[in-house]
């Protein structure tokens, strides 16, 4: 696999876009909007320049990656050649039925089409097109460049060949990919987004405070961030998506979202995204402080 497609450019298409670019594969980004394309272009290079000055990367490398992306709002030219789908667009799943309908269409009929959704089945996703065998997971984990975690997720009828080779290839990006089966939330979520709906009840609960249910988990359970913090971090839209995706999937009390993640992601809250959720980040990422709200 040489050339690869990655739908949606924002958190976590830049991220995979920076990720096999740095590794030599030409990269072709797409995103309905443009200025997430220029925004995602200015993360990377951001993200490259933090890297050389650390002497992680030399200057020339950080050149080439750049030069390995280009950028496109229309779909089918940005399809044109690929090995390998990566879609990383907004988790809806309305949405990404469609844009894998619409891929299945285009593509190569050997083009692999993989999804990075936290949540929706894939097996449901495959269900939409002529290929099955050719649909998995590759839920790649936040900051991508440098989280080392791939989940590699089985569909129902996704077939050994693919699967192997979308192991070794996250192996190819030094990565350490772990094959799980399809489930709603597969391994990841199912086990980290209650822990973060319970952390928003218990702030909700005035049990104690955003620092206070953050240091409980640092210090206590040796966590390398709070869970409120890491909400923030991941977006509070996205991690009420997917409790909805849990939800439906396995019914019953223990994925039914905190009324307050409701209320914040309808005032537009969505933690580091929009600037505020649970800490303001008005003053830089690296100088968050409580969010008004809750001092
Ligand atoms: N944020 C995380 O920490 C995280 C971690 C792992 C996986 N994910 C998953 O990755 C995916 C993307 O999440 P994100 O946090 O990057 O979201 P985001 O909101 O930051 O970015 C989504 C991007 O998709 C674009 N988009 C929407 N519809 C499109 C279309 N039809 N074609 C092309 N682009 C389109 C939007 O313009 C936007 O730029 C979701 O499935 C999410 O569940 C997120």
């Amino acid at each position: 696999m040489k050339n690869i497609t990655v739908i949606g450019a924002g958190t976590m298409g830049n991220g995979i876009a920076h990720t096999f670019a740095q590794k030599n594969f030409n990269v072709k980004l797409v995103d309905i909007s443009s200025e997430a394309l220029e925004k995602a272009l200015k993360t990377i290079e951001k993200n490259l320049e933090r890297m050389v000055k650390k002497e992680k990367i030399t200057e020339s490398q950080k050149s080439n990656t750049l030069a390995n992306i280009s950028t496109y709002t229309d779909l089918e030219s940005g399809v044109d050649g690929a090995d390998l789908v990566v879609e990383a667009a907004t988790e809806n799943k309305d949405l990404k039925l469609k844009i894998f309908q619409q891929l299945d269409q285009i593509c190569d009929l050997n083009t692999i089409l993989a999804s990075n959704t936290s949540s929706i089945s894939i097996t449901e996703i495959a269900s939409v097109t002529n290929r099955a065998e050719k649909i998995i997971g590759m839920h790649f984990m936040n900051p991508v460049p440098l989280m080392k975690l791939v989940e590699v997720i089985r569909g129902k009828q996704t077939s050994d060949q693919v699967t192997n080779s979308i192991m070794s290839l996250s192996k190819s990006l030094n990565k350490i990919p772990v094959e799980v089966n399809d489930a709603p939330g597969f391994v990841a979520n199912r086990i980290l987004m209650p822990m973060i709906n319970e952390a928003i009840y218990t702030l909700n609960e005035k049990i104690s405070s955003v620092e206070g249910i953050d240091t409980v988990m640092i210090l206590g359970m040796s966590h390398p961030m709070g869970p409120l913090h890491l909400a923030d971090f991941i977006g509070l839209d996205v991690c009420l998506s997917i409790l909805e995706v849990m939800h439906d999937g396995f019914g019953g009390e223990k994925y039914t979202p905190c009324p307050l993640l409701i209320d914040m992601v309808k005032n537009g809250h969505l933690g580091i995204k929009s600037g505020a959720g649970f800490y303001d980040y008005s003053e830089g990422v690296r100088n968050k402080k409580v969010s008004a709200q809750f001092v």
